[in-house]
C-alpha cells in the first residue's frame, strides 16, 4: 500500500490536526510514537517527514502491532512492548528523535471487540489487558484482590466515593468467581442506588480496573522523566490524555520543568492544553482529550 492510500480507519485519531500544527513535522525529521495504535497519527507524521528508516512505533497490543505493518514495510521500526521499557531501551542506545508523541488510553478496537473485555456494553471475558502476554487480567484482580485493594482501585482510579467503592468491592467478593463483563456490569448496577441516564453506573469501575490491570498511571509517571533524553535539541513532544488522572501527571511534570528555570530541559509550548471540544469538534472520541506539548531546549 502506498503512503497516500490510507487503510480503512479502525480508530479515528484524536486531535490530529492540532497535533500536527503544534509539533510541526518537517521533512527528514525522525519520529517516535510511543502509543502508535492503528497508525492514525503516525501515518500523517511520516507523510510529512518521509523519514521511515529512523522512526520507531511502539505499542503493547499485538493486534495494533499487526495493523502497523504497512508502516514497517516502508521502513519504520516496530516495538511490541510497553512504552516505559521501549523508552528506557532507546535512551540506553542513545537514540534521539525530533518528534515524540504519546496518545494515552485505549484504542477503539480495544473497546469495541467484546473479546478484549474492556467494555460493559458487550459481553465478553473479564480481560482488559492491552498486552495479552501479561499474566494479570481483570479476572485475576476481581477474583483475588482483597476488599481493601478493590476499594482503593475503584476509589482512586474510578474516582468513586469511598462508600460506593467499598460496596462494589464487597459485592464482588461475595459474587466470586466472576468471569464476564456482563456479570460485573450487572453487579455494579445493582449496587447503584439512584437514577441514572447517560452514564452507566459501571463506567467508572471498568475504567478503574482497566487502569489497574495495565498499570496505566505508573507507566505515565515513569515515562515522563525519560522524554528529555529521547528528544534532540529543538525536538518536540506532545502528550494527549483522556482523563484528569493522566492529565494531572503530565501537567505536574511540565510545571516542574517550568519551575526548574535554567535547569529545565523542556519548555512548554501549549500555555493551556488544546482540548477536543475546541480543537477537534467533529470527533466525538476527542471530547475529553487534552494535548500538552513541549520543546527540548
Ligand atoms: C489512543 S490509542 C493510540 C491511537 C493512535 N495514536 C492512532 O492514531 O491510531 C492508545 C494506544 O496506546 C497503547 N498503549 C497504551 N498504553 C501503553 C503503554 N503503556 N505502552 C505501550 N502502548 C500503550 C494502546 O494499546 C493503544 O493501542
Amino acid at each position: 500500500m502506498s503512503i497516500n492510500e490510507h487503510p480503512p480507519q479502525l480508530h479515528v485519531p484524536v486531535l490530529l490536526d492540532a497535533t500536527l500544527d503544534i509539533l510541526k513535522p518537517i521533512q527528514g525529521e525522525n519520529y517516535l510514537d510511543l502509543t502508535a495504535g492503528y497508525g492514525g497519527h503516525a501515518t500523517r507524521f511520516l507523510e510529512a517527514t518521509e523519514n521511515f528508516e529512523e522512526s520507531v512505533l511502539v505499542d503493547r497490543d499485538d493486534y495494533a502491532i499487526e495493523r502497523l505493518s504497512p508502516l514497517s514495510q516502508q521502513g519504520a521500526s516496530l516495538l511490541h512492548t510497553d512504552f516505559v521499557s521501549a523508552a528506557r531501551s532507546l535512551v540506553e542506545q542513545g537514540k534521539q528523535f525530533s518528534i515524540v508523541l504519546v496518545d494515552l488510553g485505549v484504542s477503539s478496537p480495544q473497546l469495541d471487540q467484546s473479546t478484549r473485555g474492556f467494555s460493559f456494553k458487550s459481553n465478553g471475558p473479564l480481560d482488559m489487558r492491552m498486552d495479552r502476554r501479561q499474566p494479570v487480567s481483570a479476572e485475576t484482580l476481581v477474583n483475588t484482590a482483597s476488599i481493601d485493594e478493590l476499594t482503593r482501585i475503584i476509589r482512586e482510579y474510578g474516582e468513586e466515593p469511598h462508600g460506593f467503592a467499598k460496596r462494589i468491592a464487597m459485592a464482588i467478593k461475595q459474587a466470586r468467581p466472576l468471569t464476564t463483563t456482563e456479570e460485573l456490569a450487572n453487579l455494579v448496577k445493582e449496587e447503584y442506588r439512584g437514577p441514572w441516564k447517560r452514564i452507566h453506573p459501571a463506567t467508572r469501575t471498568f475504567q478503574a480496573l482497566r487502569i489497574a490491570v495495565n498499570e496505566e498511571l505508573r507507566q505515565v509517571e515513569e515515562v515522563l522523566p525519560l522524554l528529555p533524553a529521547l528528544l534532540k535539541k529543538g525536538g518536540r513532544v506532545g502528550v494527549i490524555s483522556f482523563h484528569s488522572l493522566e492529565d494531572r501527571l503530565v501537567k505536574r511534570y511540565l510545571k516542574e520543568q517550568q519551575d526548574a528555570g535554567l535547569e529545565a530541559e523542556l519548555q512548554i509550548i501549549t500555555k493551556k492544553p488544546l482540548d477536543g471540544v475546541n480543537y477537534d469538534v467533529h470527533n466525538p472520541r476527542s471530547r475529553s482529550a487534552k494535548l500538552r506539548a513541549a520543546v527540548k531546549k
